[in-house]
């Protein structure tokens, strides 16, 4: 008879309490998967309140530290949350007695990783972080494992529910972002401080762990260019159908001549990609391979059950004793990154003008982005009811669309820069990056 794996697991909340439940119900099979039984022998949360899951015969942990440090459990399981203590102390501790530590933690692992990752490298236990990157999508492992024989040129995707649940509704019901992050609080999907979702940082802190499992580069938030979806407007979503696309916040990790560019911010995918089909609190995550066709992995980013599905797995490689390198390969084999410098961006853009209603107007945004090389691949000129195209009813400024062709990020400014000091329109130029598939 093989020993159990002897876990011990530190939070009992959405996530806790549901991994307790589920090793519980999958006890068997996990046995039979991993060639060894899975018993969760001590607990610690904050309080010692009632919880709707049985914890009877399992032993209370003062603290996660003391938890981490018992000597009868093999396996620390983080689910409290937090950058700092004392989250980081106990992953510290378990992985400096030579334990295999499973965490959900992206923003530990964002801010802690490298450290962390090295003193598992140097005491022999495991650090698995699934459930951080996209709850039960396995990206981790299709990344480390799945793709360790492929070049890998690009991963990008939708990382926040929060966003894509707020930007689907603003689509499909045409209503305004504040009223769409209000339905979203009131649902449970938003935080009562939507901010750090809203703004783009969360995306951030799981692209940053994603591009390092694909590009070999050291865990880096602060390399990352961060836009968040609070300018989009529902007539952006508007025009982005009419002219086939659909707007995402996106977390883009991709291979350029001049090194890896990481960059979240409101995207125009093609409404024909599978990233454009992901709608509501859905995530996904499209990985461009060398000599394959990209691989878009779609599911629940978020919930008890999803989140405790990949804790779950995470805990299985440590039964069967499975030890990968964190982030794919030694610590000291990663490379530095340096940040995206954005104004050589070079892709489409979509750019919404208010054009004032004076002859020559067009002609005047025309030549200002001739100017700077920027062609033009479609424009649509909205004309309210009775009015000619290109004029408003009552005189006042009408919008103008623009997708461009592939141009640089620096050559756009300097381009609307222009048209604003012409006078020509009024208001702050709308603009979205496009990402083709
Ligand atoms: N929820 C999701 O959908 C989801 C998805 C992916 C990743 N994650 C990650 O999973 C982790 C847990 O999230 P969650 O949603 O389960 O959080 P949660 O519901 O707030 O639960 C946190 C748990 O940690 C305990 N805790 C907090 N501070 C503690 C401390 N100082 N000492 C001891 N225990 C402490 C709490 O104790 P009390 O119960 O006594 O307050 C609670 O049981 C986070 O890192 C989160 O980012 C969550």
């Amino acid at each position: 008879m093989v020993a159990p794996l002897r876990v011990g697991i530190a939070g009992l909340g959405t996530v806790g309490a549901e991994v307790v439940r589920l090793i519980e119900r999958q006890g068997r099979v996990l046995a039979e998967r991993t060639g060894r039984p899975v018993k969760v022998v001590a607990v610690t949360a904050r309080s010692k309140k009632k919880r709707a899951v049985d914890l009877s015969g399992i032993k209370w942990a003062k603290d996660p530290l003391a938890l981490a440090a018992d000597p009868e459990v093999d396996c620390l399981v983080e689910l409290m949350g937090g950058a700092g203590d004392p989250a980081l102390s106990a992953i510290d501790t378990a992985l400096k007695a030579g334990k295999s530590v499973v965490t959900a933690n992206k923003a530990l692992i964002a801010k802690h990783g490298l450290k962390l990752a090295k003193a598992a490298e140097k005491h022999g236990g495991a650090l698995n972080f699934e459930a951080a990157v996209g709850a039960a999508i396995p990206v981790i492992k299709t990344l480390r494992e799945g793709l360790a024989g492929t070049g890998i040129n690009r991963v990008y995707g939708i990382l926040n529910g929060t966003c894509n649940y707020i930007l689907t509704r603003m689509e499909q019901e045409g209503l305004s972002f504040d009223e769409c992050l209000k339905d979203a609080q009131r649902l449970g999907y938003a935080e009562a401080d939507p901010s750090f979702d809203i703004h783009g940082h969360d995306t951030a802190q799981k692209l940053a762990i994603l591009a390092s499992l694909a590009f070999g580069t050291q865990v880096a938030e602060k390399s990352i260019y961060v836009e968040g979806i609070s300018s989009i407007a529902p007539e952006d979503l508007r025009a982005a159908a009419e002219l086939g696309y659909r707007v995402k916040l996106l977390g883009v990790a991709v291979r350029t001549a001049k090194g890896i560019e990481q960059r979240v911010h409101p995207t125009m995918v093609p409404k024909s990609s599978s990233i454009a089909q992901v709608m509501d609190v859905t995530n996904a995550v499209t990985i461009d391979g060398e000599g394959i066709p990209p691989i878009t992995l779609v599911g629940p980013g978020a919930g008890g059950a999803a989140t405790a599905s990949a804790v779950v797995a995470d805990i299985a490689d440590v039964a069967r004793g499975i030890r990968s390198a964190p982030f794919g390969r030694p610590v000291d084999k990663l490379q530095a990154t340096e940040k995206a410098p954005m104004e050589r961006h070079e892709g489409g853009y979509y750019i919404r003008l208010m054009a004032r209603d004076h002859a020559g107007t067009a002609a005047t945004i025309a030549t200002r982005l001739a100017e700077q090389k920027i062609s033009i691949e479609s424009i649509v000129q909205r004309h309210p009811n009775g009015s000619e195209p290109g004029k408003s009813a009552k005189g006042g400024p009408v919008p103008v669309i623009l997708i461009t062709y592939a141009t640089h990020e620096d050559a756009v400014h300097r381009a609307l820069q222009a048209v604003q000091r012409d006078k020509v329109i009024s208001g702050k130029p709308q603009v979205i990056r496009i990402e083709k598939n």
